[in-house]
């Protein structure tokens, strides 16, 4: 039973992209950028055939990126389960709530990462918990498809 899982981000000045690469080698996935427009770098990587789509992106003025915003808002309805994390210098605020509104639905796992920590190597465990909680994400849904196979919804949140 293979778990795929897809990391997409946007990352203006590399530390959301720092995560996201800790993530794809300690989780296993593909990695997905996100450019300016925020449309997926590598358009093969379709989100609704992955099991789980992790989403990074930097805090900008309290709010998910423009990029990220607009990946959330084009591929709502393409979204599998999601779990979200951000990377913020002072304070994240409401951001992960509004990526949770903009996905339409709730994260299975979500964090905040804190650019110093992260400039200066200090995340390793945050990001090994934050794996752990996708990891438990993961085998929740898997529990689900072999118990109920054709359930209508094979999300775990459901709708939002
Ligand atoms: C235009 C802009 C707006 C920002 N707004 C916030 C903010 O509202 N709150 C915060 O804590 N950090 C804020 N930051 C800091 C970034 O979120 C933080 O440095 C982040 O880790 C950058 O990620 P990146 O290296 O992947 O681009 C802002 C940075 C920029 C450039």
């Amino acid at each position: 039973m293979t778990e795929k899982c897809l990391i997409v981000y946007y990352s203006k000045t590399g530390n959301t992209k720092k995560i996201a690469e800790a993530v794809a080698e300690k989780l296993g996935g593909d990695l997905c950028e996100v450019n300016e427009q925020g449309t997926a770098q590598a358009s093969d990587k379709n989100p609704s055939s992955y099991d789980l789509v992790v989403v990074g992106t930097p805090v900008n003025g309290f709010r998910a990126s423009l990029p990220i915003q607009g990946y959330l808002t084009q591929n709502r309805d393409k979204l599998p389960d999601v779990a979200f994390y951000v990377t913020y210098s002072l304070w994240p605020a409401g951001t992960l709530g509004g990526m949770e509104k903009l996905a339409g639905k709730k994260p299975i796992a979500s964090e905040t990462f804190k650019a110093k920590d992260i400039i200066q190597g200090r995340v390793d465990e945050k990001v090994n918990g934050f794996v752990d909680a996708l990891r438990a994400g993961l085998s929740r849904y898997w529990s689900k498809m072999v118990l109920n196979p054709y359930s209508p919804s094979q999300s775990i949140n459901g709708p939002y």
